[in-house]
């Protein structure tokens, strides 16, 4: 008997969302795809990496109701700043004031984000602050994640292209039956195992991101078991 084809998965992003966008925002979603992929030309697998990110991302917002056109410019702009060679990056950090309380090049891994959202509003203006915090704090985490953070947070860490580790299989097996906290707790948790397991460092502020949240996480769920 012929094997029946598996539908997909939840968490894989749709060939089309059946989103509608309004006219201005199909441009700007267009002009801003033109741009990243001549910024990324030179890395064609970060590139493919940061359309795949956008469809997920887009998904996600869809399955979580946010806003999927943030998403997919979140999505879009998110590794701008991975072709910028090390020294640059720290340069520009230094320029920015960006500080994470450790030596710049342990934690040059998670500049390029922070970078982009500093520099990227004079591109485009027009583009709203809440894309620039997801992008600044798609490497880190953040004590203040909002819905649209997260949901590019996790689709940075199981868009398609991404080889699954088991908790990346875990975190994408979480989509659409656990709510966006839960799969985005699982996805930073998940992130900081794979830094301990292959003893790298870890960053002092994602210990205390990791402290902010989980103690968030217990004060709510010492108060729904009250009520
Ligand atoms: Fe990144
Ligand atoms: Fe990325």
């Amino acid at each position: 008997m012929a094997k029946k084809k598996s539908a997909k998965e939840a968490w894989m992003p749709l060939d089309d969302e059946g989103v509608e966008y309004e006219p201005w925002q199909k441009l700007t979603l267009t002009r801003v795809e033109a741009e990243t992929r001549s910024q990324l030309a030179s890395k064609p697998h970060r590139l493919n990496h940061t359309l795949s990110v956008a469809r997920t991302a887009e998904h996600l917002a869809v399955l979580y109701d946010v806003d999927p056109y943030l998403a997919r410019l979140a999505g879009l702009l998110h590794d701008w700043d991975k072709v910028v060679p090390k020294d640059e990056l720290i340069k520009r950090a230094h320029h920015f004031g960006i500080e994470l309380g450790a030596p710049m090049e342990k934690a040059e891994p998670l500049l390029h984000g922070m970078v982009a959202a500093r520099e990227l509003p004079a591109r485009y203006p027009h583009i709203p602050h809440e894309v620039w915090h997801a992008i600044a704090c798609h490497t880190s985490a953040a004590e203040d994640m909002e819905p649209l953070d997260m949901v590019l947070f996790v689709a940075d860490g199981i868009e398609p292209l991404r080889r699954a580790s088991e908790g990346i299989k875990q975190t994408r097996s979480m989509v659409g039956k656990a709510s966006l906290e839960d799969v985005f707790w699982n996805a930073f948790v998940g992130g900081i195992i794979y830094v301990l397991e292959g003893g790298r460092y870890l960053l002092p502020r994602t210990i205390e991101i990791y402290n902010s949240i989980a103690q968030r996480r217990e004060n709510k769920r010492r108060i729904s078991s009250r009520s």
